[in-house]
This record gives structure tokens, C-alpha cells and sequence, in this order.
């Protein structure tokens, strides 16, 4: 195929999922590159194999050889140590951001013209160190985060009101950490906003469900999530890859927008070929501002603790 893909640690749970989901609809050629090369190599040949069945002709190739990256139009980031029960994301920031030191001069060698997707948590942290480190423009840098605990939302919203998954749109803003913030108000069923629809007893015990999301599943399954946060990426890949300027809350490099400067947080941008193609402002309440900066603080707080 004509587009590649990068996906870095993609031997992993998380990386293998948005490397067949990319895969298996042929949006590109996708290149698995893991420290753990004979696993990347196999993960990837096992993939390849099942291309046949599905009539796609994604080529997948894997290895520990950076030099595979080279021409690749979107990297998607989710090296990283993943979640023990019990652990927030904000215990992994010194580790992730060691593997983050490690990662960025390759980008700069191989991938310099790519848009860069970072999935490793703190999300908000690592996408920060990404850009301090490889000083790539701000529009090619676009968070993994907005996009899952959206999902993450809609899925409880369906749940509670009993209809298709189709029908809802869940906003949610912030880091995404524990102080993220859901909007209710801006969170639809068919265009009618749920806080018609719902009590706010109901619609509170989903933005809690919500903001504890990646928690709950890493209590059941003894890791962090990977089927849904790989499909979220795999989704703002397609949306670089088609240049559809599809609206997605991302985390991104914000320079006084939500009077936020300096720092990646997530909020609602237009994402195209070349990136993010705009950041779109909305206005909030004085008690969803206040929560968005809080939730801004706790970001700041751990990109000082890695000197971003
Ligand atoms: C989660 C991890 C990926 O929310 O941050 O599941």
C-alpha cells in the first residue's frame, strides 16, 4: 500500500490492537517495531497471515530495526509499562519517560514528517516530553486519550438508557487522569443532551465510572485496558490517513487556549493530514472551567516532576 504506519511497542497488547485494526482495514502498511523483536516479528507474520481471510493487503512487518519506520505517514506510540491493579497512571510517569528519552531521537531520524499518535501513560506527560524532545510541531503531536474515555462514557450512557452505541456522543475534557471532565452537558443521545434524559444522581455515577474507567478494567483483568484504547488510536489514525477533519478530543499542545499555556491537555480539535488542524474552543461553565483546570494542574504537576 502507498501509506505506512508505525506502531512503536507494537508487540504489546495495546500496540498489536491498533496494528490489526489498521490493518485489517487497510488504511495502510503497518510497521510493528518492539525492543521484544522476535516477538514484533511474530505478532506481525501471525497478523499478515490473516490477511488472506480478510481480503485486505495491509503488508505487516515487525523487528527491533527503526530503519523499517523510515517514510511513515502517522506513529503511534504505546511502548510503555502498563498498569498494576492499584496503581494510577500517574506511578508510571519516571519509567514511561525513560522509554519516551529512548524513542525520541528515532522519530527525529526515521519518522521526522510524521504525525506523531503517543498512547503511554500519563498520556498528557508523555505527549509533553515527545514534543519538548523532539521539538516537532505542535499540530503533529495529537494524544491518545479524549477519544477512549469518550467511548468509555458512551458505553455507560448506552447502557443506562438502553439504546444502539450509534446514538450517543459523550464529551469529555482534561488530562486523562483521574481529575478528567466529563460534560454532561455537552453529551448527547440523537442530539438530545443526556441531562434530559437521565437523573444527576445516574449521570454522576457515569462520569465517575467514566474518570475510574482504565482502573476497572485494569482490577479485572490485572493490566491496563487494550481493546478499547487500541481502537481509539486506530480511529485518529484512519482520521490522519483520510484527511477526514473529523472532530475527536485529543490531547495537544495548548498555547492559551482554555487559558491553559504550555502544557498538552485534552480538548476538541479537527484532525486532518496534517495533524491538528485547529483547536476548538467551547465555553464552559465557571464549575466545568474550574474542574478543567484542576484536572490542567494535575498535568502541569507531573510534567515537573520530568522537567518538560
Ligand atoms: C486506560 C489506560 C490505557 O485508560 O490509560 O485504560
Amino acid at each position: 500500500m502507498n501509506r505506512k504506519v508505525t506502531v512503536v511497542g507494537g508487540a504489546g497488547n495495546v500496540g498489536a490492537t491498533v496494528a490489526r485494526s489498521i490493518a485489517e482495514r487497510e488504511l495502510a502498511d503497518v510497521v510493528i517495531i518492539d525492543i521484544a523483536d522476535q516477538k514484533a516479528a511474530g505478532v506481525a507474520l501471525d497478523m499478515y497471515e490473516s490477511q488472506p481471510i480478510l481480503g485486505s493487503d495491509a503488508r505487516i512487518i515487525g523487528g527491533a530495526d527503526w530503519s523499517a519506520a523510515e517514510g511513515s505517514d502517522v506513529v503511534v506510540i504505546t511502548s510503555g509499562k502498563p498498569r498494576k491493579p492499584g496503581m494510577s497512571r500517574d506511578d508510571l510517569v519516571k519509567d514511561n519517560f525513560a522509554i519516551m528519552q529512548s524513542i525520541a531521537p528515532n522519530l527525529v531520524k526515521y519518522t521526522p514528517n510524521a504525525v506523531i499518535i503517543p498512547v503511554a501513560n500519563p498520556l498528557d506527560a508523555m505527549s509533553q516530553a515527545l514534543f519538548k524532545l523532539t521539538k516537532f510541531p505542535r499540530e503533529r503531536i495529537l494524544g491518545m486519550a479524549g477519544v477512549l474515555d469518550s467511548a468509555r462514557m458512551s458505553t455507560f450512557v448506552a447502557m443506562e438508557l438502553g439504546v444502539s452505541v450509534e446514538n450517543i456522543h459523550s464529551f469529555v475534557l482534561g488530562g486523562h487522569g483521574d481529575t478528567m471532565v466529563p460534560l454532561p452537558r455537552y453529551s448527547t443521545c440523537a442530539g438530545i443532551p443526556i441531562t434530559e434524559l437521565l437523573s444527576k444522581e445516574k449521570i454522576d455515577a457515569i462520569c465517575k465510572r467514566t474518570a475510574d474507567g482504565g482502573a476497572e478494567i485494569t482490577k479485572l483483568v490485572g493490566t491496563s485496558a487494550w481493546y478499547a484504547p487500541g481502537t481509539a488510536a486506530a480511529i485518529m489514525v484512519e482520521a490522519v490517513l483520510k484527511d477526514k477533519k473529523q472532530v475527536l478530543p485529543c490531547s495537544v499542545y495548548l498555547t492559551g487556549e482554555y487559558g491553559i499555556n504550555d502544557l498538552f491537555v485534552g480538548v476538541p480539535v479537527k484532525i486532518g493530514a496534517r495533524g491538528c488542524e485547529q483547536i476548538i474552543e467551547i465555553k464552559l461553565t465557571a464549575e466545568e472551567n474550574a474542574a478543567l483546570q484542576k484536572s490542567a494542574g494535575a498535568v502541569r504537576e507531573l510534567v515537573d516532576v520530568i522537567g518538560m
